[in-house]
């Protein structure tokens, strides 16, 4: 990390001192950063929250739309836009790649080999995600440590050295219990296939739903080795 990125971490971490609520963290942020955040929304239960939270803040929204999410994520993304009225970019994988990859392995290659299923990531995510990143300093997510082990030991702020931006993910720490409750008291629009077992949920051909006890993202990318379970949004130090 260079210099300056530890001056801005530390500047961050200061101005969020540990007994700040997360309501009031994402307002100092959105103060003394105009223009400069950005959320990243897949309207998962966790990202429902964290629209609520920053509905009237200066924080812009996006969401990448792969081409193959579940229909009942369609659906949530279009009852989000009319309930929260804030603009929600969406962005895209680049068309002509993406032709190339389907042409010569097909529409569901991801099955074949964990290489394939990387690659198909990488169109679909990782590359409209750098766009979607573009001219901003920080980046808001839904991740929480109680979705996976690599989650657990991550901090609250970091610096992503990929992306050159601090991310900050203001629901880590929070239980399953909790999301849910704030959903409910705050009647927000949610997924419906989270009544059905489905926890972390990503493109429809990679996720399923989890029986009684499997980890919490034991339904992504299931026919995988567990240390290979993520996609390349976010690539922890
Ligand atoms: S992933 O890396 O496995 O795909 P996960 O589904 O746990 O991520 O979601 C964690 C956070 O990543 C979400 O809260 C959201 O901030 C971001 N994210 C994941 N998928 C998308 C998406 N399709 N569009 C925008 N943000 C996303
Ligand atoms: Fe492709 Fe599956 Fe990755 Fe979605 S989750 S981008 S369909 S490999």
């Amino acid at each position: 990390m260079s210099t300056l990125q530890k001056i801005e971490l530390n500047d961050l971490i200061q101005k969020l001192s540990s007994s700040v609520s997360e309501t009031d963290a994402l307002h100092i942020l959105a103060h003394n950063y105009p223009n400069q955040i950005v959320f990243s929304t897949s309207f998962s239960y966790e990202d429902q929250v964290i629209m609520h939270l920053v509905r009237q803040l200066d924080i812009a929204v996006f969401t990448l739309d792969t081409g193959r999410l579940f229909e009942q994520t369609y659906e949530t993304w279009a009852a989000t836009k009319s309930f929260f009225k804030k603009e929600i970019r969406a962005f895209y994988p680049d068309a002509q790649a993406l032709g190339e990859f389907i042409t010569q392995h097909g529409p569901d290659s991801f099955y074949r080999s964990v290489e394939q299923r990387k690659t198909c990531c990488q169109i679909r995510k990782v590359q409209p995600l750098k766009r979607a990143l573009q001219g901003y300093k920080i980046w808001i997510t839904g991740l929480r440590a109680e979705h996976s082990e690599n989650r657990k030991n991550m901090p609250q702020l970091e610096w992503d050295p990929h992306h050159q931006l601090v991310k900050y993910h203001p629901l880590l720490y929070w239980s399953t219990q909790e999301v849910k409750d704030y959903v409910k008291k705050y009647q927000l629009p949610y997924n419906h296939l989270h009544e059905k077992g489905f926890v972390s949920i990503g493109c429809a051909p990679c996720t399923r739903a989890i029986g009684e006890g499997e980890n919490f993202r034991a339904g992504r990318w299931w026919w995988e080795d567990a240390d290979k379970k993520e996609c390349g949004l976010h690539i922890h130090q």
